[in-house]
């Protein structure tokens, strides 16, 4: 077609009533609302477009991250996640992601005081919170319900439109978070809480808080770097799950503590975070090489999932799964020990990368592929995986919800339904 003949639009006909309208094309996308004009007789509410799992809608504009699912593609702010994982440490990222730019270094060190500040502050007697859970209950379950209780702290927060309150309230759940995780950690080994170093690095005070035996227990470096980049490559996706939870929550105006409570049951879902541990209790059921075929066979047969693989977006390699793949042998060399399933997940990816079942579903190793190989030769159990997906996901979340919040286009979301019940009937 001609440039000149091109128009950015799509003209439609409504063949039930030959109306016909022009919905103009913005962004890749048209106004869903634009076909509410199309009606069927005077009292029809007009049409709605059908998107079940929302598939293929688009439910906000964000600047924060962005995927190229064919390509095996991801950015924070533009900035490829593989240079970000390469050069910088955390708070960095979360910063980055925060603001949109790259820190100075005085705005670097602002930042990492803040927040470190915020480490040292937990409430004192929110531990008492962990005394009534189970030690064996799950560390998501755990996390949820100290995050709400740590909102009970910070009612100010619940000033959702000022934005120096989300500023304030940001930081301290960026700060605070890494202490309940190592709490949670500690308090389903039966060890007693370790208290943060206002004197150490971010990624460094996690490992001594979860593995020290007291304030200045020195944490092998590549345990701390191994965080470093894992919580850098789970830090932000776009509008997965469980940031549409943290999303929607923001539109309701909740407050930051609950929305985080929110998105942290999304994200806990196997579907979703908890594939981590997913992975490798599905790696120890198939218990060796030997068993890999068999168990593909099983999967192609419907009667299995293959945990770890497939994603919404990616339909090539996820980037982060890569550069963990990376990270891996690393991590084995430098603590002189490897995790001995390594050889067996490498073995269902060779089948899954070669047979045409999985090839030609676009299923393709995801984040959540090996980063629990890693997790527990760092340390680790299983059940606690999803708690190191928790840590760094919270700033994207964070991000997400002072996007929501500043946006002018965004209301409280509500999404309408298809009734296929009863009509009316009475008792
Ligand atoms: C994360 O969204 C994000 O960005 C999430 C995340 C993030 O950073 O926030 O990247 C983190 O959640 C990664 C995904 C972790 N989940 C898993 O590893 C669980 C296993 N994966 C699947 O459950 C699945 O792949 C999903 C949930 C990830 C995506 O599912 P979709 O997009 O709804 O795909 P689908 O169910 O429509 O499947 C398409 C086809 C189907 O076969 P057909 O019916 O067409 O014959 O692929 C098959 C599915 O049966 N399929 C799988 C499979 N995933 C899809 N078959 C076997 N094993 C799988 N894992």
């Amino acid at each position: 077609m001609s440039e000149a003949s091109r128009k950015e639009s799509l003209s439609v006909r409504d063949n039930r009533t030959g109306h016909e309208i022009e919905v103009a094309i913005q962004n890749g996308t048209v106004p869903a609302m634009d076909f509410r004009q199309l009606k069927d007789g005077s009292d029809d509410f007009g049409l709605m477009v059908y998107d079940p799992a929302f598939t293929n809608t688009a439910a906000g504009k964000s600047t924060i991250s962005f995927i190229d699912g064919g390509k095996g593609i991801l950015r924070y702010r533009g900035y490829p996640i593989e240079e970000v994982a390469e050069k910088f440490d955390f708070l960095t990222v979360a910063y980055l992601l925060l603001h949109g730019e790259l820190p100075t270094s005085a705005q670097e060190a602002e930042f990492k005081e803040v927040v470190l500040q915020e480490m040292c502050n937990v409430p004192e007697h929110l531990s008492a919170v962990l005394e009534g859970m189970p030690r064996d209950g799950h560390p998501m379950a755990k996390m949820m319900a100290l995050i709400s209780a740590l909102g009970t702290y910070n009612p100010e927060s619940r000033a959702v439109r000022d934005p120096d309150v989300r500023k304030r309230h940001t930081l301290r759940l960026i700060g605070q978070l890494p202490v309940l995780a190592a709490w949670v950690y500690r308090h389903g080994k039966g060890l007693p809480l370790q208290a943060p170093n206002p004197f150490m690095g971010y990624e460094e005070n996690f490992a001594a808080m979860v593995f020290g035996s007291g304030r200045n227990h020195p944490v092998n470096p590549v345990v701390v770097n191994a965080l470093r980049v894992a919580f850098i490559l789970h830090a932000e996706h776009e509008f997965n799950a469980g940031t549409t939870t943290m999303r929607v929550a923001a539109s309701a105006e909740t407050d930051p503590y609950s929305s985080v409570a929110a998105a942290t049951a999304t994200l806990a879902g196997p579907l979703h975070g908890g594939a981590n541990e997913a992975v490798l209790r599905m790696l120890s059921e198939i218990g060796s090489v030997e068993h890999a075929g068999a168990f593909m066979e099983a999967v192609k047969r419907r009667e299995k999932k293959l945990m770890g693989f497939g994603h919404r977006v990616y339909k090539a390699m996820d980037p982060r799964c890569a550069y963990l793949r990376q990270m891996a042998d690393e991590v084995f060399q430098g603590l002189g020990k490897e995790n001995p399933k390594l050889g067996l997940a490498l073995e269902i990816q060779k089948i899954a990368l070669e047979d045409e079942y999985f090839v030609s579903r676009n299923l393709y190793p995801n984040v959540d592929w090996l980063s629990g190989l890693i997790y527990s030769v760092l340390g680790f159990p299983v059940e606690y995986f999803t708690v190191l997906f928790l840590v760094p996901r919270v700033t994207g979340w964070l991000a997400h919800y002072d996007e929501v919040l500043g946006d002018p286009e965004q209301k409280i979301a509500r999404p309408r339904q298809v009734y296929l019940g009863e009509g009316e009937r009475h008792v």
